[in-house]
């Protein structure tokens, strides 16, 4: 039985969230009807965890092709996703195969992309392995690749077909980046649900140790609410912004460093803390939930500032820049007290130099 369901007509889909899936599940690709697979991942993971997969998928009676790709954020470029897709006519793939998207936030964005694309559209399968992807961007599909003038920017909304969550991923994943995980996984709590933040302020010795229950119950509230907000919201029309909770400093900052000094999640964390901030000059949260939001993140060694010597300018022309491309608003997720948030997009520069000055 999957652990969750996101709900989206006839293109519903299961989450499945269990330790061992990757070599002991024996509802894996249940769903899944073609017999050509082609798994996207990259040189980390292929170490890690290729043999195994393809060893299963291959008992299932499946061709197994893979195509792996270098490591890191620089890699989601137009020229990867054109090897893919060159790698895919090459095979040849034809319009029943199935991508399996195996690895973090890039691969998955990446494959998820050139399943879009190639023949205008085949199936794609999501297992993500980084705390990141298996709390955010699996679920919901949000596919791109990066541009030079902007992250994310070439893409589309393709759903997977199933999201495996093996949290034993988990156990091979720097601490960095299974703190910048822990940013989203925080951010789910400061948006919309106030118990799961109390959760994690009580279990974060177990998320630390990295306790198998708890991680897995932590995964699934956060896929749950992400489910729940797509379902409501697919295209980001409205509820679905909330997610960019920390996302507008995040984005600057990224930026003003270079995408990869600072992971995404460390971006988003110090991006929480300013979106806090401000809403605390504006009463919308009090300085108690200001300090148990610092808290929390700071328990989490993530940056609760940003980086010391960007200046507020710096901020304002990444934002404005991130504007001009998305939309005419420079556009922040606020939130009101811990458990809800709103789109805010009349900030003006004087309360954003005071911020950040
Ligand atoms: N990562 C935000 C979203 O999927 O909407």
């Amino acid at each position: 039985m999957p652990t969750l369901q996101l709900d989206l007509g006839q293109r519903s889909y299961p989450i499945y969230i269990e330790t061992g899936i990757l070599s002991d599940a024996g509802f894996l690709f249940e769903e899944i009807q073609s017999s050509h697979l082609i798994i996207v991942t990259n040189t980390v993971l292929k170490a890690l965890y290729l043999d195994t997969l393809k060893v299963r998928l291959t008992q299932l009676g499946k061709r197994v092709d893979e195509i792996v790709l270098p490591d890191g954020e620089s890699e989601k470029t137009l020229a990867n996703l054109e090897h893919i897709l060159t790698k895919l006519l090459a095979m040849p793939a034809s319009r029943s195969a199935c991508i399996v998207a195996l690895g973090g936030g890039v691969v998955g964005d990446i494959a998820g992309f050139a399943a879009a694309c190639y023949q205008r559209g085949i199936d794609f399968v999501q297992i993500p392995t980084t705390l990141l992807s298996q709390v955010d961007s699996s679920v919901g599909g949000k596919t791109a690749v990066n541009h030079s003038l902007g992250k994310n920017m070439i893409g589309a909304f393709y759903q997977p077909k199933a999201v495996y969550i093996d949290t034993n991923c988990l156990s091979s994943l720097p601490s960095r980046e299974f703190s910048a995980g822990m940013a989203e996984v925080i951010k789910y709590g400061i948006i919309y649900d106030p118990a799961f933040f109390t959760w994690l302020e009580d279990n974060q010795r177990e998320i630390q140790d990295k306790h198998g229950p708890v991680l897995n119950t932590m995964i699934a509230r956060c896929c749950e609410i992400k489910a729940e907000i797509v379902a409501l919201d697919e295209r980001e029309q409205n509820i679905r912004a909330l997610l960019n909770l920390g996302h507008t400093f995040g984005h600057a900052i990224e930026a003003e460093l270079g995408y990869g000094t600072w992971l995404h999640g460390e971006a988003v964390a110090a991006g929480m803390v300013l979106a806090a901030k401000l809403s605390m000059t504006r009463g919308d949260i009090n300085s108690n939930e200001l300090k148990r939001i610092v808290d929390l993140i700071s328990v989490f060694d993530l940056p609760t500032e940003g980086p010391q010597n960007m200046s507020s300018q710096a901020y304002i022309e990444h934002m404005q820049r991130d504007k001009k491309v998305l939309e005419n608003t420079m556009r922040f997720i606020l939130p009101i007290g811990i458990g809800k948030a709103r789109v805010v997009s009349d900030v003006s520069k004087d309360e954003l130099h005071s911020l950040l000055n």
